[in-house]
């Protein structure tokens, strides 16, 4: 992701480079979140680019959502934050409905993105299953509010998975036609910084499928509340082929479960995938296993206990969300006033 921002030029040399990025607080929080994106926002945050991270609740209730789970699980997710390395000083972490300049800009673009732009999300047609007609409105403008929540703090770029580059895109399209429409240079075009093969963990079931919540099979994940004992026997029974590893990682290529075992350990240690295939090039299973759950107890092991700790306290909680709310209003707050200018929206 550095990389990317540094190399970042026009055309949006005029603004300062901002990170942004949403997780839903739906469910349990796994690897997948951890290697994907918590790790990934906390070695952004060090490096010292302005980053603001949203539990993002407004669109987690495009499907149903028991209310008291919702609120446990975005008090998690902010756990889950903190546990991983990012610290709620340094970066901005909030949730999204305190911020009411979020739906307010997404009023905005509801007016300017088109109904052929929303039909073509691929997200939509797949969460809104055979029966559309009974998906709920939110669900179908739930692309145009995620554009809300970038834009309205003018962020450059915007670290997510490859299933959200549709809605990066469209969000780029909407901040072109708003200032084509308004004939202004308001706001920026964003940039999507999209998570590389190497942090996206598969299934310890079916190495073809990525490790998700949603997964009936608990041993198919490892969820970031897991203790060690857990995360080791996950580990050790993982799905795997009767082969040994090979000694270039080209012979990864047709062994899904394979490499994502590879990967993971590559992403825990910070290595490349191809030193850890160098340092364990004609080991077995039986071998590389033990290694691997050794590795994920030492990093993850204390995440879950750091999690469980800030669970208790509530309180604590909660006076970041609101500490990182404020902090995030006090940008949102002029870049929606002057778009309502930009539209004559009266102020008097
Ligand atoms: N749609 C994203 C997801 O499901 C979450 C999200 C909402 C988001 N708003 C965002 C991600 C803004 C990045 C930026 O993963």
């Amino acid at each position: 992701m550095s990389d990317a921002v540094q190399t970042q030029s026009n055309p949006n040399a005029g603004f300062t480079p901002r990170v942004f990025s949403g997780i839903q607080p739906t469910g349990n929080l796994h690897l997948g979140n951890y290697l994907g994106a918590l790790k990934r926002f906390a070695d952004a945050q060090n490096k010292g680019i302005e980053s603001i991270y949203c539990m993002v609740d407004l669109h987690a209730i495009t499907v149903w959502q028991d209310p008291a789970d919702l609120a446990r699980a975005t008090r998690e997710l902010c756990a889950g934050f903190i546990a991983a390395g990012v610290d709620p000083e340094k970066s901005i972490l909030f949730n999204q409905s305190q911020v009411p300049e979020h739906t307010q800009m997404a009023w905005i673009f509801n007016c300017v993105a088109r109904m052929g732009w929303m039909q073509r999300m691929t997200q939509f047609k797949d969460k809104a299953g055979k029966n559309a007609q009974n998906a709920s409105l939110g669900l179908f403008a739930y692309p145009a509010l995620m554009a809300a929540d970038i834009l309205v703090y003018h962020a450059t770029h915007v670290p997510v998975g490859e299933d959200q580059k549709q809605h990066l895109e469209l969000t780029r399209d909407i901040a072109i036609k708003f200032n084509h429409d308004y004939g202004v240079d308001f706001f920026p075009i964003t940039e999507p910084v999209i998570e590389g093969a190497a942090t996206r963990v598969m299934s310890f079931r079916d190495g073809t499928k990525k490790m998700s919540k949603s997964d009936p099979s608990d041993m198919s994940r490892i969820n970031l509340t897991d203790d060690a004992d857990a995360i080791a026997k996950k580990i050790r029974k993982a799905k795997t082929d009767p082969e040994p590893l090979p000694d270039s990682i080209e012979g990864l290529e047709d062994r899904p479960e394979a490499r994502n075992l590879v990967n993971i350990y590559a992403a825990l240690a910070d290595l490349t995938p191809e030193q850890v295939i160098a340092e364990h090039a004609g080991q077995q299973f039986g071998t590389f296993k033990p290694s691997l759950a050794d590795l994920a107890v030492a990093k993850l092991a204390p995440i879950s206990t750091e999690m469980s700790r800030l669970m208790q306290d509530q309180g604590e909680i909660d006076n970041i969300l609101r500490r990182g709310s404020d902090r995030a209003r006090n940008i949102a707050t002029p870049i929606l006033q002057k778009t309502y200018d930009i539209a004559g929206m009266i102020r008097s």
